[in-house]
């Protein structure tokens, strides 16, 4: 088997985070996202070609995310055409991929589109959802009034319910709730958001509002921090730590009545809280991103990335992209959240959320 590399501080590569696109149908403001994609977007062949070179050195999980993903027309048809890697045999010393998953605020999500999803094999889905009211809703995805956040908050419901009814199974974890929190964006949002999702049997993922590129206005004030978001719930709905997955981003909690009545077993019972800000979980981070135009990032918040589209064009081979990326891996030293938290002053000037996928 081919070696896996680890990075300089001793971190296997298992997640890529392939953006299909930096455009969004929303402009949620603590994301800023592209109104036009960048010039060279990658093709389908080419995408593929990159999982397939990363899944060589270790990759197991593909997260497809944008901007929207879901306006990527060709999306069913990349998920179809990474199957065979799918169906490799574990031991494959090529490297075989385990879970393709997605990342989308749901508005496109119509029941034909979860459908088509799951027919291609897509195997998990989250959506974003930052309230339980159209001002809310409209106040957190830049929307004009509370009426355009109704439409867009009765598609997300929707959207719930296509992915349900296509055969994404919320309790084994296959459609998630993601929902950015900002002290005076949504903080009030935290337990409707959690009722919504308990009546639903989802996993709810609270984000801490995130430093990430340079237009969202990220002040610290704005950050509600983990552990307040998990007393202000389990003040209502008592909560026991489960723990962060190995190289996950969320610590989970179980509500003690749901684990009592025995539904606590998997997916549904539980509420996550995603704590890049004050609990930053760089030190098992696994995972790559590269942007709709073949630009590998290290890190979320890295100043530079690494531009993979000379390997990719016609008369590059396999090989030497794998070595791209290998020595890209090999050299990585990135733990920006936890420099920050140590009040290392090294931030650079990163690339903007929609661009690298978050
Ligand atoms: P699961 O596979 O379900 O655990 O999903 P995920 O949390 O890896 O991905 P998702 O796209 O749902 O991201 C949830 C939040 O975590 C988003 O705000 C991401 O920007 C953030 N996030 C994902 N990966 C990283 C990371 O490596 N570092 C930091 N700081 N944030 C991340
Ligand atoms: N901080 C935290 N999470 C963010 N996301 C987008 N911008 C930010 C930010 N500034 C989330 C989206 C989506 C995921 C890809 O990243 O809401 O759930
Ligand atoms: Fe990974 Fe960078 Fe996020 Fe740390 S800050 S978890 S290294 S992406």
């Amino acid at each position: 088997m081919a070696e896996r590399p680890l990075d300089l501080h001793g971190r296997p590569l298992g997640v890529l985070r392939l953006s299909l696109t930096a455009r969004c149908n929303l402009a949620c403001p603590y994301c800023c996202p592209d109104l036009e994609d960048p010039p060279d977007l990658l093709t389908l062949a080419e995408r593929v070609a990159l999982v397939e070179a990363t899944v060589g050195l270790g990759v197991h999980t593909l997260r497809l995310t944008g901007g929207e993903p879901l306006l990527h027309r060709r999306l069913e048809e990349l998920i179809a055409a990474l199957q065979p890697l799918r169906r490799r045999d574990p031991a494959d010393p090529r490297g075989a991929l385990r879970e393709i998953a997605l990342t989308s605020n749901g508005v496109l999500l119509g029941a034909e589109r979860a459908r088509q999803l799951k027919a291609a094999g897509l195997d998990r889905i989250t959506l974003s959802l930052d309230g339980t009211d159209g001002a809310s809703v409209a106040r957190m995805a830049g929307l004009g009034g509370a009426a355009a956040g109704e439409a867009v908050l009765a598609k997300v419901l929707a959207a719930i319910r296509h992915a349900r009814e296509a055969g994404f199974d919320p309790a084994l974890g296959a459609v998630k709730l993601n929902a950015v929190i900002t002290r005076t964006g949504n903080a009030d949002q935290l337990l409707p958001l959690a009722e919504l999702a308990r009546e639903q049997g989802l996993e709810l993922r609270l984000i801490e509002f995130m430093d990430v590129g340079n237009r969202n206005g990220w002040a610290p004030e704005q950050v509600l921090p983990a552990a307040e978001m998990v007393a202000r719930i389990g003040a209502v709905w008592p909560l026991e730590p489960v723990g962060r997955a190995p190289h996950g981003t969320a610590g989970r909690w179980r509500y003690r009545d749901r684990a009592a009545a025995g539904a606590g077993a998997d997916g549904g019972a539980h509420l996550a809280v995603v704590a890049s800000i004050t609990a930053p979980f760089c030190g098992d981070c696994n995972r790559l991103r590269i942007t709709a135009d073949g630009v590998a990032y290290s890190c979320l918040f890295a100043a530079a990335g690494t531009d993979l589209k000379p390997w990719l064009r016609p008369g590059a081979d396999a090989a030497a992209l794998e070595q791209a990326l290998r020595h890209l891996w090999l050299q990585r030293r990135d733990r920006y959240s936890e420099e920050r938290q140590e009040a290392v002053d090294q931030r650079p000037v990163p690339a903007e959320m929609a661009y690298l996928g978050g």
